[in-house]
């Protein structure tokens, strides 16, 4: 068993000695995990080369990095010469040679496709210096697949960021069947430099997180799709009685249906076990557009700017279908 937890204290942080060599980090995709992880790596002083296909993704990440930068300068988390600072370490480029030109550390957080994933990480090791650390900030691919499609299996490895980056404290970090020891101290140190705890798991489907955390929304759906209960009631048990903050379904609807149902898939196909099966009605809803609150409605009904629950119509009926 190779799983550890690591609990940061200051010793640990000043100790570090491994991610010393680590000066210049590029990020590739701007979307929601990516500006994120430039936020709390230039917040922690490292030089940021964040890089997208899309110029206009890369100014939405810079202006939600200022937003979230200014939030916690008026909470007094940050003063205003540490926002600059940490803005002004942050560079935007469209081209990954020029991005990754002095990159100590790349990690990709461009959008989960496996087709993709291997497209770029071809294009990475190509172009990045030969001591440069390769990390992939996959919810579900496998490390291992991704990194056998490289020269350096001994420098590729997971560093799962949660959602919302600046704010959740855990990094699951997953080493591959080729990842070095080395690559993984390097890893578990800069996770300490920027205040957050890591966790080292092996690679298997889903990790640890997705693997626990996947059955128990799926399970959910299909309590809702045999008529258990409804959706107020499935969340409301798991809020109460259990202790979560959010209750499944409404976390699904956070999470995206999609990427719900696309995590199920992996676990389903990489265990080759019935258990994984993505419920039917998730499969429909995703099908039929209903992706949660980016497309508008999922389990509940999500306007901008609004944080009351509302269960959407096609719910309401607590006996629906059943
Ligand atoms: N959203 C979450 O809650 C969450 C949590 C943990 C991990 N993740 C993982 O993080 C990764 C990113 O997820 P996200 O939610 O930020 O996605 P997103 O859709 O918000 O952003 C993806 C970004 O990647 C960019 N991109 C696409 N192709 C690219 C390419 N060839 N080169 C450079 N950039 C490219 C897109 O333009 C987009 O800006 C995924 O692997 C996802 O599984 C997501």
């Amino acid at each position: 068993m190779n799983t550890e937890t690591l609990e940061p204290t200051l010793t640990e942080v000043n100790m570090n000695s491994h991610s010393l060599h680590i000066k210049n980090i590029a990020v590739i995709g701007a979307g929601t995990m990516g500006n994120g992880i430039c936020h709390v790596f230039s917040q922690n002083g490292y030089n940021v080369n964040m890089m997208d296909v899309s110029q206009d993704a890369m100014n939405r990440a810079i202006a939600t990095i200022a937003k979230n930068m200014d939030r916690q300068v008026s909470k007094g988390t940050l003063n205003e010469d540490e926002k600059l600072s940490s803005l002004a370490r942050i560079k935007t480029f469209t081209d990954m040679a020029a991005a990754l030109k002095d990159a100590d550390l790349v990690v990709e957080a461009a959008t989960e496709n496996i087709d993709l994933k291997i497209k770029i990480f071809k294009e990475i090791d190509a172009v990045a210096p030969e001591k440069c650390i390769l990390a992939t900030n996959t919810s579900s691919i496998s490390i291992t697949r991704i990194a056998s499609n490289t020269k350096r299996m001994d420098k590729v490895i997971g560093m799962h960021f949660m959602n919302p980056v600046p704010v959740m404290k855990l990094v699951e970090i997953i080493n591959g069947y080729g990842t070095d020891r080395a690559t993984t101290n390097t890893i578990i140190d800069l996770t300490l430099s920027i205040g957050k705890v890591p966790c080292v798991v092996n690679d298997y489907p889903g990790f640890i997180s997705n693997r626990i955390l996947m059955p128990m929304i799926n399970e959910a759906i299909l309590s809702l799709q045999e008529g258990v209960a409804g959706v107020e009631e499935i969340d409301t048990i798991m809020k109460l009685g259990m202790a979560h903050p959010m209750g499944p379904l409404q976390l699904a609807d956070f999470i995206g249906l999609d990427t719900c149902y696309s995590i199920m898939n992996v676990l389903h196909m990489g265990f080759g076990n019935q258990k994984y099966a993505p419920a039917t009605l998730l499969a429909n809803m995703v099908q039929a557009g209903f992706l949660g609150v980016k497309s508008g409605e999922g389990f509940y009904v999500h306007t901008p700017g609004s944080k009351e629950l509302i269960v959407s119509e096609r719910f309401a009926d607590k006996k629906w279908k059943m």
